[in-house]
């Protein structure tokens, strides 16, 4: 038995010390292997996240600690004939392996729902902080500030505030996340979903659908700004004030709802490039041809499995009226023609 004993002192010993290795490293590398944390919500997430990845720390060198030192103690040595004598089970050692990781797995269980609502509260005082209202669409994102009647391509945020987010979808299911804030929520069709973000750091980052949702998912992104809560303010109160020509609008519009899957560059996408599109006669998937006119641009963006271009997927889904107006329609038109006759300048942002 004192030999026994040895053994056990020895494999613990293995153990403990393969534990403290992988906890450190845990520690000091998780920040590596996990995306940049810009939020509140994300450091709660991580906080969890460390301490999962430690507890699994110690069961792996549970079972690998054990083994390693039984391959090497307990090895075949030449002057040893067959095997040991049987061991049966040992009921104190299965009851304690069931029940501790038992205990383990409820206790990370409540605490997960803990920091679930301190994420997602179920009450809230309703017009605490900002709202936006997100809109999922395939395959784009809008932006709408309620407070402010702005609507926006971009997701420009206030650092430091608490931002109530009204998710919506268009058409399928889409996902809205933000690796950088961790949290992620479901764009449900006939459904408001929402979540929380308190970015707490200015910066640049990106939407991601994360719901497989058509041919132009892997595209289907949005720029994410951070911004101070000076700055916020300003470019709110720019949006306010823009009286765009209709070529300014048309280029919104596009950049807004068009450019996951068409570029301006010629670059091959989801949909043929808007590059020098206006009067341009285009192959049709039935053999024949057409000239890109008003006409044309007005039935493709209504009614776009009408008439498909040659070598491309039917993907595109139907803008109608109370999606896009007609005058939303007349500034694409508009853009799109000044565009390819060169009278626009893409605005650098
Ligand atoms: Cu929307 Cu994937």
């Amino acid at each position: 038995m004192n030999g026994m004993k040895k053994h056990l002192l020895r494999a613990t010993a293995l153990v403990g010390l393969l534990t403290a290795v992988l906890a450190w490293a845990v520690y000091r590398y998780f920040d590596r292997f996990v995306p940049l944390q810009a939020s509140d919500e994300g450091a709660q997430i991580d906080r969890l996240l460390r301490l999962e990845f430690v507890l699994i720390a110690f069961f792996f060198a549970l079972v690998v600690g054990f083994t390693l030192y039984a391959v090497f103690a307990f090895r075949s040595r030449p002057d040893e004939p067959g095997e040991g004598a049987p061991i049966h089970g040992w009921t104190p050692l299965e009851l304690g392996w069931t029940i501790i990781p038992l205990l383990i797995v409820v206790w990370l269980g409540w605490k997960g729902y803990q920091d679930y609502i301190r994420i997602r509260p179920f009450s809230f005082a309703p017009r605490e902080g900002l709202l936006v209202q997100v809109e999922a669409f395939q395959f784009g994102w809008s932006f709408r500030y309620p407070q402010y009647q702005v609507t926006s391509s971009t997701l420009v945020l206030p650092v430091d505030t608490k931002v109530r987010f009204e998710i919506r979808s268009r058409d399928v299911i889409h996902s809205f996340w933000v690796p950088e804030f961790r949290v992620k929520e479901d764009a449900v069709p006939g459904r408001v979903t929402y979540t929380f973000i308190t970015p707490k750091r200015t910066g640049e980052f990106t939407v991601r659908c994360a719901e497989l949702c058509g041919a132009g998912h892997a595209f289907m992104r949005a720029p994410v700004q951070v911004v101070t809560q000076e700055e916020f303010q300003t470019w709110v109160q720019q949006q306010m004030a823009q009286n765009l020509s209709p070529e300014e609008k048309g280029y919104r519009l596009v950049k807004q709802f068009c450019l996951s899957c068409h570029s301006l560059d010629g670059t091959r996408k989801v949909g043929p490039t808007f590059q020098g599109i206006f009067g341009r006669e285009t192959a049709l998937q039935d053999g024949s041809t057409v000239v890109v006119d008003e006409a044309y641009i007005r039935e493709s963006v209504r009614n776009p499995q009408a008439k498909i271009v040659a070598g491309f997927p039917p993907a595109m889904p139907p803008f109608p009226e109370d999606r896009l107006s007609d005058e939303d329609l007349d500034a694409i038109i508009a853009f799109l023609k000044a565009f390819t006759e060169g009278t626009f300048q893409i605005p650098e942002e």
